[in-house]
């Protein structure tokens, strides 16, 4: 695996009526991470495609796109057309992901998987380069905020170990109750993607909270 990690802020920790200025407090971001929630696939709603849209017309950082929504087959293109750099839908929110992923990069975005922390990945490993990005969820999606956990981590060491195996592009990425305390052990894992919501936009200044993401992620890479 080489050096080159991601650290994608999280804005389901930003404030929502400033969006712009805190978009502008993410620069050394890069990607933002933008959680699409409906109320049904999780018990929270944050925002839809017209929002979505706001944000990718003012975002100096290109868009991860994180849909916690049902119907994913139906949905999920919408934000590729939008023109987001990266859409992952959720594996338990499609009937057809590999044709929901090849659609996705037809239209021209990077095309995710996420898993809850309830499913497991082995379906995934026959069709890894199907997917331009896996998202294992180091929490309960629905809320910023909550305790990482570490038992996800052997989902992302198997990954790894088979996308090492294959040879494959595809990045690995950690959502949930990533900071300064956790991200190591998520790198050391395998993870190349990181999202942190709370240990950015709670910082006092984002781009160093990470800047030390990124230290610290790197540094476990090269153990
Ligand atoms: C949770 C979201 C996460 C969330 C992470 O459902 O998918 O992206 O914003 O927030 P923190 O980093 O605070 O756990
Ligand atoms: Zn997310």
């Amino acid at each position: 695996m080489s050096d080159s990690v991601r650290i994608n802020p999280s804005i389901l920790a930003a404030d929502f009526v400033n969006m712009q200025a805190e978009l502008a407090r993410i620069a050394a971001a890069d990607f933002v991470h933008v959680d699409v929630m409906d109320n049904h696939f999780v018990p929270n709603l944050t925002f839809g495609p017209q929002m979505v849209e706001r944000i990718q017309a003012t975002s100096p950082v290109p868009l991860d796109v994180h849909l916690m929504i049902t119907d994913a087959d139906r949905w999920a293109p919408g934000y590729a057309e939008l023109g987001a750099a990266s859409v992952t839908f959720h594996l338990e929110a499609a009937t057809d992901p590999i044709g929901l992923a090849r659609r996705l990069r037809q239209i021209g975005a990077r095309a995710g998987v996420a898993v809850k922390p309830a499913t497991g990945v082995d379906s995934l490993l026959d069709v890894l380069d199907e997917f331009d990005q896996i998202l294992v969820m180091t929490v309960e999606p629905g809320f910023g905020g909550q305790s990482f956990m570490a038992d996800q981590l052997s989902k992302v060491s198997r990954l790894r170990e088979e996308v090492r195996r294959r040879g494959s592009q595809v990045w690995l990425q950690v959502d949930g109750g990533v900071s300064a305390s956790t991200i190591a052990q998520a790198a050391e894992a395998g993870a190349d993607t990181f999202v942190a919501g709370s240990a950015v936009f709670g910082a006092d200044d984002p781009d160093d909270a990470i800047a030390a993401l990124r230290q610290l992620a790197v540094g476990a890479h090269r153990h």
